[in-house]
């Protein structure tokens, strides 16, 4: 049994077997193991848990007085899960008759794992299988089309995750546009100089050549933006005003709006938002002051002023569009998502415009769970999420608050990727929507160590655990610091002259030398019931 780390014993069923363990350190939670079958061939399992004990100190024995310890008593025992094994048609087959007692069981080798976990292909190199040396590449194309989701609390890697999904994405040319609510994501134009890219065989580059920053604001609000956005405003008809508006207005408001907009067309050919905001201060009803509330608002943003952004120069091949939200109030901020997002479904249809991925982060924003709040981006996403895929329309939608996500985008979502959530509301959340979720995994997701994600998708057989790459760019939504590490107890600053204790650094401003917390990586790996 040279190799073997141990072997099977006791009743073993189709799906799971126990196994005597030679040495507890040889083996861990989450290891992958192989072990022949007579039929199948090797069959790859995975270590649901470890248990040990020992006879010289059961619960009798150390309330015993004895002389002597007996040499080793240990029994070290893995609960293993079978995941399976592919024949020569590729399709994975769970044994049908169980594993043989008496069988030794050993590590399984990368390629028996790549192979039968399904990680061979995929262009998008997400990270390392943890615990292993395995590449995780995921298939672009359905990724894209099918939708994704990165759900975890914050701080835990979010936008850092969909920051490498995103310059794998660009490396294979595919269109994004990005709405950025933090003005973190123009950071993808700079290089990374974070530590430890070699680990993962990436090197730092820029894609400056490949982002464009809009702002919806102005640039002297924003002034990391290469231009402004603005949204088509003249001869706006009434379905237009009412999509923007968001909150259902009532049949009096639409009637007043359907009003002012009648008597603009009769009277010109083309008016624009004052026009309308005009026609409806000049109404008898007490009812225009709502309605003149909305539109001042929209208004206000300046998003309707001046010459619209063509649509086609949102989403274009080999290049990324980020929407940065800085300086724009979070009442305007869903209205522009609603105007871009339905124009470039209908771009999309139309052909006007290739097929690409939209990337909404703080999603419980944009499309927000009924009973939570109302946006009026709610209902187009939903659409993408549910008819995106036939037209190449993907959606990426992240979110500190999974439960506060509109379920109807999120269960689109194929491809999901969980780092560390600790809430209760939002773990059960993740239960529901999660294919494959047990009880052991929402442990493992509670205690997700920094940089590891549980990644579930129809291209993978089963939930995997996977150390995410590191950054090529510059990461644009580090941490600050709140407390500076020259800071001294208080009675001792008092005492001196006052240290930088507080370094106000914007959201989005990188420290030239910040280094992210290096969570030490767990080399485990997870298991889940089938
Ligand atoms: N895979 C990783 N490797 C190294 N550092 C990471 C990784 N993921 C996240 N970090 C670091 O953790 C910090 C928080 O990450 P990030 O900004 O992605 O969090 P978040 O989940 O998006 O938070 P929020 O919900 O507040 O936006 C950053 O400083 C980042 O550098
Ligand atoms: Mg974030």
């Amino acid at each position: 049994m040279r190799d073997a780390l141990g072997i099977v014993f006791g009743e073993t069923s189709t799906h799971s077997f126990k196994v005597a363990l030679a040495d507890a350190r040889r083996a861990r939670r989450r290891d992958y193991v192989k072990v022949w079958h007579d039929v199948d061939g090797w069959v790859l399992c995975q270590i649901a848990g470890i248990t040990r004990s020992d006879e010289r100190f059961t619960e009798e024995r150390v309330f015993e007085q004895h002389e002597g310890e007996p040499e080793s008593g240990e029994r070290v025992v893995a609960h293993v899960e079978v995941v399976g094994s592919r024949g020569q048609d590729g399709v994975l087959r769970v044994p049908t008759i169980p594993i043989s007692p008496g069988e030794k069981v050993f590590r399984a080798d990368p390629e028996l794992i790549k192979e039968t976990l399904g990680l061979v292909k995929g262009e998008l190199y997400i990270g390392k299988l943890d615990g292993h040396d395995i590449e995780v590449r995921l298939d672009a194309n359905s990724f894209v089309q099918r939708h994704c989701s990165i759900l975890a609390m914050t701080g835990s890697g979010k936008s850092y995750t969909a920051g490498v999904i995103i310059e794998e994405l660009l490396e294979q040319d595919v269109p994004l546009l990005i709405i950025d609510p933090h003005g973190e994501y123009s950071s993808l134009r700079h290089p990374s100089e974070e530590m430890g890219l070699e680990e993962f065989g990436v090197s730092p580059k820029g894609y400056g050549d490949k982002i464009t920053v809009l702002t919806p604001a102005s640039l002297s609000v924003n002034p990391e933006a290469d231009g402004v956005l603005r949204l088509r405003g003249h001869s706006l008809g009434v379905q237009d005003i009412v999509r923007v508006l968001g909150e259902s207005p009532t049949n009096t408001h639409v009637g007043i709006l359907y009003e002012a907009i009648s008597r603009l067309r009769a009277e010109r050919d083309t008016y624009d938002l004052q026009d309308i905001i005009g026609e409806v201060a000049a109404s008898e009803s007490k009812a225009k002051w709502a309605v003149l509330a909305l539109l001042e608002q929209i208004a206000d943003s300046e998003l309707f002023c001046g010459e619209a952004t063509p649509i086609q120069s949102l989403l274009k091949r080999g290049r990324c569009t980020v929407i940065s939200m800085v300086g724009v109030k979070p009442s305007v901020q869903p209205l522009v998502v609603s105007i871009v997002c339905t124009e470039l479904l209908e771009a999309r249809k139309l052909g006007l415009v290739p097929p690409g991925m939209v990337v909404v982060e703080e999603a419980h924003n944009f499309a927000p769970e009924r009973g939570f709040a109302v946006a009026p981006s709610t209902d187009i996403l939903r659409t993408i999420a549910s008819e995106g895929r036939k037209f190449g329309l993907g959606l990426m939608v992240i979110s500190q608050r999974p439960a506060r996500v509109d379920k109807n985008v999120l269960s689109q979502c194929n491809t999901q990727i969980i780092l560390r959530v600790t809430g209760r509301v939002d773990l059960q959340a993740l239960a529901k929507g999660l294919e494959g979720m047990t009880s052991e995994l929402v442990e493992d997701i509670k205690s997700l160590p920094m940089g590891t994600a549980i990644i579930s998708s129809s291209s993978l057989e089963r939930p995997i655990m996977v150390r995410i790459c590191k950054r090529r760019t510059r990461h644009g939504g580090a941490s600050v610091s709140i407390v500076g590490s020259k800071a001294k107890s208080p009675r001792r600053r008092r005492a001196k002259k006052p240290v930088e204790a507080v370094e106000d650094a914007p959201p989005g401003a990188h420290p030239p030398d910040a280094q992210p917390p290096r969570g030490g990586v767990l080399s485990k790996l997870f298991g889940t019931r089938r």
